[in-house]
């Protein structure tokens, strides 16, 4: 088959859904691959890098989804991208796809069959096509990054001929993949870490990376995990409690990353502007949360707002802040996922509708939409 990498259109998106490693093996697949020029420059890999590896370099997105049967994309396609695949082709992408409806009615309407990144089932067998495991695992050590650049102190504890310098306190908030590589990493710059979360596995997982657990371990904290892993919404009650306890805490600390999601909502709010201005000036909150309504009302899309000379940080993309990586990461995932979506010996697109991965993944199958989170919202 044909597979089109494009440039991403979103604001701020440097990443790309194809690294020439991807494109090789994925013509030693036997499929072909079209990539629109300039769709490596923001991740540092120009044109000559994927043509090298084998692929043809089309001028134009139109030019590079002419005669394309699978379209990958990091974001979601545009409307026009859409419209220029045809009908019965596929899309790949991280597609936002949760509660919207009219998403998937276009895609249904283009007779496009669309996969949904986000959507991949978190089993064993699918655990490298995990693109929201292989993207917050860089968006937290970013995170990190970005809040000890923006402190105007060291991480590390010193002692030097001119006297010690104190090691960081950094408290991260929300122990799942981003929150514990932000543990890690704030561990090897040499912070005194502490982190918190709603699910009872994750305070294991904090004291394995030498952080120490904070929060109110009640018979509700013991029940909060879903089935699949995730946190559930916690109760009004518990939420009191946990504000209690992680505002005398936070009062405490230096750098604070939030990190909390709770899947197709919105975010929790676990700093609140109280909370903000009981910490040193100095000290800086990084919201990793600020695109789903933020942990932290105070924080604004991609600014770093100042209170009081606390820093609160919201870059709503972090992994794009590391596009060379993440892209890898990223193009890797699709790899893995393409055996999936292609007939073994013609090599055409032929999703394994059967297959549990597929199924899980798919918004749209031959017009219609058949993803069980929209079997709720009729069609518009
Ligand atoms: P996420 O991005 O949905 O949420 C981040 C973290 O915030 C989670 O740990 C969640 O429990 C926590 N959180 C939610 N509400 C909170 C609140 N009010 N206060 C404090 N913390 C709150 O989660 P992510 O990173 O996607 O991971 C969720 C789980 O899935 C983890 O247990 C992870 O280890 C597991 N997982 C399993 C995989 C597999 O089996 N293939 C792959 C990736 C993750």
């Amino acid at each position: 088959m044909r597979i089109a990498i494009l440039r991403e259109r979103a604001a701020g998106e440097t990443r790309v859904a194809a690294v020439p490693d991807s494109v090789k093996k994925i013509i030693a697949l036997g499929h072909e691959v079209v990539v629109e020029a300039g769709a490596g420059t923001a991740s540092s890999t120009p044109d000559a890098l994927y043509e090298a590896a084998g692929a043809h370099i089309a001028p134009d997105a139109a030019s590079a989804l002419q005669g394309a049967d699978l379209l990958l994309k990091v974001r979601r396609p545009t409307a026009d991208e859409i419209a220029a695949l045809r009908a019965g082709a596929g899309a790949v992408a991280l597609m936002e796809p949760h509660g919207d409806r009219a998403l998937a009615d276009a895609f249904a309407k283009a007779k496009i069959e669309a996969l949904a990144m986000e959507f991949v089932p978190r089993i064993t067998r699918a655990q490298s096509m995990d693109a929201l495991s292989s993207q917050s695992n860089l968006a937290g050590y970013r995170a990190v990054i970005e809040g000890a650049a923006l402190y105007g102190r060291a991480f590390p504890m010193m002692m030097t001929a001119a006297g010690t310098v104190a090691a960081a306190k950094c408290f991260i908030m929300g122990a799942g993949v981003a929150g514990l590589q932000a543990i890690a990493t704030a561990r090897r710059l040499g912070a005194v870490v502490s982190a918190t979360d709603v699910r009872p596995a994750a305070k294991e997982q904090v004291a394995s990376l030498g952080a120490k657990f904070i929060a109110v371990e009640d018979e509700e904290f013991k029940q909060a995990e879903t089935a699949a892993g995730y946190a559930k919404a916690m109760s009004a009650d518990y939420q009191k409690k946990q504000a209690a306890l992680v505002a005398e805490h936070i009062a405490k600390q230096d750098v604070v990353v939030t990190t909390a999601l709770i899947p197709g909502r919105p975010a929790p709010v676990l700093v609140t502007e109280a909370m903000v201005k009981a910490m040193r000036p100095g000290s800086v909150i990084v919201d990793l949360a600020v695109s789903q309504g933020g942990n932290c009302p105070l924080s604004k899309a991609d600014e770093v707002v100042e209170i009081g000379g606390v820093k609160v940080v919201g870059f709503s993309n972090l992994p794009a802040r590391l596009p060379a990586d993440s892209s890898a990461l990223y193009a890797k995932n699709l790899l893995a996922l393409l055996p999936l979506l292609t007939d073994k010996e013609s090599k055409a697109f032929a999703p394994a509708w059967d297959d549990e991965i597929v199924q899980g993944a798919m918004l749209t199958k031959a017009g219609a939409v058949v993803h069980p989170s929209f079997a709720a919202a009729p069609a518009a």
